[in-house]
């Protein structure tokens, strides 16, 4: 490892990668971003820099386009790469297959090939529970099998991580860790970033922010007759901070370990919500009464399914330390100071 605190970040800009790189800068990393803002706004950038008083490198680049991703393996000397830079709604997958496979998969591989050219040993990538498919039970450790995806995004994940598998098999000098996130949730703090769904958000909590502020005019819970204490499905929802804060524990670990490898840890709270707690949560801590109505079950939807997230505390000493009042006062703050800028 030589001095250099260089950490591409590849979907910087994104709802993730815009908090993982404030948490970067906060513990002294130096985090690069490319993102050709395709799903994204330069008042991200904006954002992180009124957060942490520093104006991140950012590189305005597809991550499919080697060349131009090369160029940055040239010009820094990355000691890691954090790689998120990928499409993620469920429903356009379905819709657009060619669009996800190309693009996901593409991305992945040049970050991959780069690493191996330049000699970057440690890469965190962006995953999913989307990877366990239906699983058996509702609450999935690492070693639960992976059911065939409920879609081609799910795919991508699947087949990424087979890929980073078999080229840390053929012998690459490489450190992989791939992180499955549950349902990231919530907001920076300061209300400065957070997620930008672009059209109408499928994911439930951006579906209630802009219900309650009226930009949408009610929002439908997908189902009242599933097999759960309230009928509603249960899902791990984990605030995007602790989120963040996981790929700094991850990128830490990953620099202490010898020889190649491949590793996946799931990323959650460990404890299942159902939607109506959701709503219920949101309409407390934020004194506002929702506008919402059951409707029909959501095709592809599972009835439960929540973290088994012993081994990132065991591995990473990574423990989601955020509540759900702290996620859904967030993501109003974040929803206002939107709705506020326009
Ligand atoms: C999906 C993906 C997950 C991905 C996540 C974020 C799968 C199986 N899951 O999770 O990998 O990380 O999106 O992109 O592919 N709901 C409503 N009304 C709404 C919207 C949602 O009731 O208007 C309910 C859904 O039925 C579900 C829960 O809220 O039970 C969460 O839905 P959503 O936010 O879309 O996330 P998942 O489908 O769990």
């Amino acid at each position: 490892m030589n001095n250099s605190k260089h950490i591409l970040v590849t979907g910087g800009a994104g709802y993730i990668g815009s908090h993982t790189v404030v948490e970067l800068i906060n513990q002294g990393y130096v985090p690069v971003i490319a993102d050709d803002f395709r799903n994204s706004e330069e008042r991200i950038i904006s954002g992180i820099e009124k957060i942490t008083e520093v104006s991140p490198q950012t590189h305005r680049i597809d991550v499919t386009d080697l060349g131009a991703l090369e160029y940055l393996f040239q010009k820094y000397s990355f000691i890691g790469v954090i790689h998120f830079a990928a499409y993620k709604a469920v429903g356009e997958s379905v819709a657009s297959p060619i669009k996800y496979y190309e693009n996901n998969l593409l991305s992945l591989i040049n970050c991959i090939k780069l690493c191996e050219k330049y000699g970057v040993k440690n890469v965190v990538f962006s995953s999913s529970c989307t990877v366990y498919g239906e699983p058996d039970q509702a609450v999935v450790d690492e070693q639960s099998a992976l059911k065939p995806a409920n879609s081609p995004y799910g795919a991508t994940k699947q087949m990424s991580e087979l890929i980073l598998q078999d080229v840390v098999r053929s012998k690459a000098d490489l450190k992989v860790l791939s992180l499955r996130y549950f349902n990231p949730i919530g907001a920076h703090p300061s209300g400065e970033i957070g997620e930008l769904p672009i059209g109408a958000p499928s994911n439930l909590v951006p579906y209630i922010t802009q219900t309650a502020i009226g930009k949408l005019a009610e929002l439908t819970v997908f189902g009242d007759d599933y097999d759960t204490e309230d009928g509603s499905c249960v899902r791990d929802f984990i605030h995007v901070m602790d989120l963040a804060n996981a790929h700094l524990k991850g990128l830490e670990w990953l620099s202490n370990q010898e020889g190649q490898l491949f590793d996946v840890v799931n990323l959650g709270t460990g404890k299942g919500t159902s939607v109506l707690e959701i709503i219920h949560t949101f309409e407390k801590v934020n004194d506002i009464s929702l506008n919402w109505k059951f409707g029909k079950r959501r095709d592809g939807d599972v009835s439960q399914i929540y973290a088994d997230a012993s081994k990132a505390k065991q591995q990473l000493n990574w423990v989601a330390q955020k509540s759900l009042e702290d996620s859904m006062r967030d993501a109003w703050i974040w929803e206002q100071k939107l709705a506020n800028a326009k």
